[in-house]
Parts: structure tokens; sequence; C-alpha cells
């Protein structure tokens, strides 16, 4: 049990980590989306909400303009800036939200215990509606690949606030 968290997450209920392979698109744009509603659900202070991506090829860039152009008609703001997951963030996180079976493969094998397993989850298990089983890639899509994650991502993170929030 590591009990040095960072400052901004203590008190926090929920320590939210999404995780996708570049940390330019989709854990980018889940973070915003999931930020939004907890905004308007009124239940911020609750809330630590970040994203970080598999690989550290973008490190340090901002999200994808396309990604960015998209979220932007939607009212969302992306504001991160591309860092790859560490082994602290499985001891700092209560949830670390993949997007699709290649990012759970890869943050199984960087999981350092089994309490870090237990907090790992596929985005979809909270959507609602049961279409896709994993957020696409849009990397190499084009602009409906982006209309699409975003989509499947505002119907999961309502899933999922719903979900917290309930229990
Ligand atoms: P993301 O999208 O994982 O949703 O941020 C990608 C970003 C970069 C690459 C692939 C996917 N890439 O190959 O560099």
């Amino acid at each position: 049990m590591n009990n040095d968290f960072p400052a901004e997450t203590k008190q926090k209920e929920y320590k939210i980590l999404f995780v996708c392979l570049g940390n330019i698109c989709r854990s980018p744009s889940a973070e915003a989306i999931m930020k939004k509603l907890v905004k308007d659900a009124g239940a911020d202070s609750s809330f630590f909400i970040d994203s970080a991506g598999i690989i550290a090829y973008h490190e340090g860039e901002p999200a994808d303009p396309r990604m960015k152009a998209h979220a932007i008609r939607r009212g969302y703001v992306l504001e991160s800036i591309s860092r790859p997951i560490t082994g602290a963030d499985f001891y700092t996180f209560d949830f670390i939200i993949g997007m699709d079976d290649r990012n759970i493969d890869d943050l199984k094998a960087k999981a350092p215990d089994l309490e870090s397993l237990a907090k790992i989850h596929q985005m979809t298990e909270y959507a609602t509606n049961k279409l896709y089983d994993y957020i696409p890639d849009p990397y190499y899509s084009g602009a409906s690949g982006f209309e699409l994650v975003l989509d499947l991502l505002e119907d999961c993170c309502q899933g999922l606030l719903n979900r917290l929030l309930s229990s």
C-alpha cells in the first residue's frame, strides 16, 4: 500500500485514469467528457480524473488536432498533455480504464500487483449502448471515426458516472 498520493488526489472519493495507446485521441476525450459530466452533476469535489498512454511516443504533445476539433463542436475542450502511464498510477488511481483489448493486455502486463490488476477495466463495461465492446482507434480513420469515438465515450462516461453515483 502506497500512502504517498499526489496532493491533488487527497480527499477525492473517485480517482479515475483513462488510458489509450497514445494519449492524444481517445483517453484525452474520455477525460474531458467525464470532467464535464461530473461538473454538470455538481460532483466535482469527489472526483480526480486524468488520462495517460501506453506508449510515450507522443509524450509532451497536446491532443490530436483532429480529435480536438471534433470534441470542441460538442463543447469539450481537450487540454491534456500526453504522458505515458507510470507504476505510481496503479497506486494513485482506483479505476484504470482502457479503451480496447490491446490496452487491457498492456495494462495487465504493467500492473505491479494483484490489487492493481483489479483496478483495470474496459471502457465499454460501462456502455448502455452495447453496439461496440471496445473504443476503436481513430488515428488512421476519417471524420466518422472521431465522431464514433465521441458517441461511444459519451455513452460510456455517462454509464460510469451513473454506476459510481448509485453505488
Ligand atoms: P489514441 O490514438 O491511442 O486514441 O491516442 C492513437 C494515437 C497515436 C497512435 C495510435 C493511436 N500512434 O500510432 O502514434
